[in-house]
């Protein structure tokens, strides 16, 4: 299931240039699962239509406090009554100081006064505005009632401008919805995780790597930093952005994967070991580039640490979780590398089903047996695992 399924949320957006970056989130929250209701205020509307609103939401659009579309006359009830959550964002100064006085004379602030769910605001003005005395106060103000501020964030305004007062972008909002909806089954715990491919350095332009998108690993560690842990990702050479809330440590080789891991170990409840690591290395790099030759090159290969065997041989060790990507008979390479790695959980999936793609076919294998999870996108399958682990660790403080 998607994070947003089943949610129920209404977005206010008022009047803006960051309205049309509110379309985007609209698409993105849909694409999750989420029941999105667009109330667009008079102002917003000059920026974007009710159209693009309702064609991305795949809803009726509301503004007017009086639309006689909704039967009793009373949109304020209606569209509160299960709400999950209202967002307002692009958040004007003016919505925020109607919000602050408690106003109910459009249908936004009607809707806010009367709502009984969270209310989270994501102001967007300029920066002088946003810096205004007034504002400060109102800001306050508004923390102080329970109201969640979300940015804004720093960086070059619509207005010419450069300073506080941009909309957080839609990933970053989106982001936070989803952290907001997670349960924290990972609170007060840190995990640290391995992502990607490593690349063994042959000379100083050539290596030897693998395929690994580092899809999976990327997944599973933004599934624990929503479900509230403390995240260090290791990461090999990969395109992916650092995902929002954890800390990304950068790595090439397979040793240096193993002395981040090491760094980054002290305190770490979980260890998920997600990486491709070069099972060999060239024994020495060249320092200056192979010349071609007509004749046969023959590089010596020495093998690298076992980075999760290591880690799960400390005293003291983790919760350490191993991946086993296998070409065939996935149930006995998988639970032979648990038993072989001592590891108390291993991840397993046929490589035809997911390396390098965005969903994936896997079965947890644990003291108690084999847990399959259907086919699924990495991060639906992430959430999965972090449950599983979680049920699994001695519970905090003991
Ligand atoms: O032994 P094998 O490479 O098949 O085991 C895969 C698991 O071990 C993965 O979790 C992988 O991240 C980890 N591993 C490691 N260091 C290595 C090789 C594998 O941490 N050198």
């Amino acid at each position: 299931m998607n994070s947003l399924a089943g949610r129920k949320l209404v977005l206010g957006v008022t009047g803006g240039v960051a309205a049309y970056k509110a379309a985007e989130l609209v698409r993105l929250l849909v694409k999750d699962g989420a029941d999105v209701h667009v109330v667009l205020s008079v102002a917003g509307a000059r920026f974007v239509t009710a159209v693009t609103f309702q064609a991305l939401s795949g809803n009726p659009v509301w503004t007017d406090l009086w639309d006689p579309r909704m039967g009793n006359n009373m949109a304020h009830i209606d569209l509160t009554r299960g709400a999950d959550a209202i967002l307002i964002a692009p958040a004007t100064a003016d919505v925020i100081a109607r919000l602050v006085q408690g106003r109910a004379d459009d249908l936004l602030t009607t809707l806010c006064l009367a709502r009984d769910c969270p209310l989270v605001v994501a102001p967007a003005m300029n920066r002088q505005m946003w810096e205004h005395p007034a504002t400060r106060r109102n800001i306050a103000q508004l923390g102080a009632d329970g109201v969640a501020i979300w940015g804004p964030d720093a960086g070059e305004q619509a207005c010419g401008e450069v300073g506080p007062g941009r909309m957080l972008e839609p990933e970053a909002l989106f982001e936070r919805l989803v952290a907001h909806f997670t349960p924290k089954r990972l609170a007060g715990r840190k995990v640290v995780l391995t992502a990607g491919p490593t690349f063994e350095a042959v000379d100083p332009v050539r290596g030897i790597t693998n395929t690994s998108s580092g899809k999976m690993g990327y997944a599973l560690a933004l599934a624990c930093a929503r479900a509230g842990a403390e995240v260090v990702l290791v990461s090999g050479p990969t395109g992916l952005a650092a995902p929002d809330g954890l800390v990304r440590v950068s790595v090439k080789s397979a040793l240096e994967m193993r002395d981040a891991v090491f760094a980054a170990l002290p305190g770490a409840d979980v260890f998920i070991g997600v990486a491709a690591v070069a099972d060999y290395r060239p024994a020495a790099a060249s320092e200056h580039k192979i010349k071609k030759s007509g004749s046969a090159l023959t590089l010596e290969l020495v093998p690298n640490p076992d980075i999760l065997a290591e880690v799960a041989a400390q005293p003291d060790a983790p919760f350490c979780v191993g991946f086993a990507a296998e070409s065939r008979e996935l149930d006995t390479y998988a639970e032979g590398k648990r038993r072989a790695k001592r590891l108390p959980m291993v991840i397993g999936n046929l490589i035809r089903d997911g390396l390098g793609t965005d969903d994936n076919v896997i079965v947890i294998y644990d003291d108690a047996g084999r847990h399959p999870l259907e086919r699924a996108s990495k991060a639906v399958l992430a959430a999965g695992i972090v449950t599983h682990i979680a049920g699994l660790l001695t519970p905090c403080g003991k």
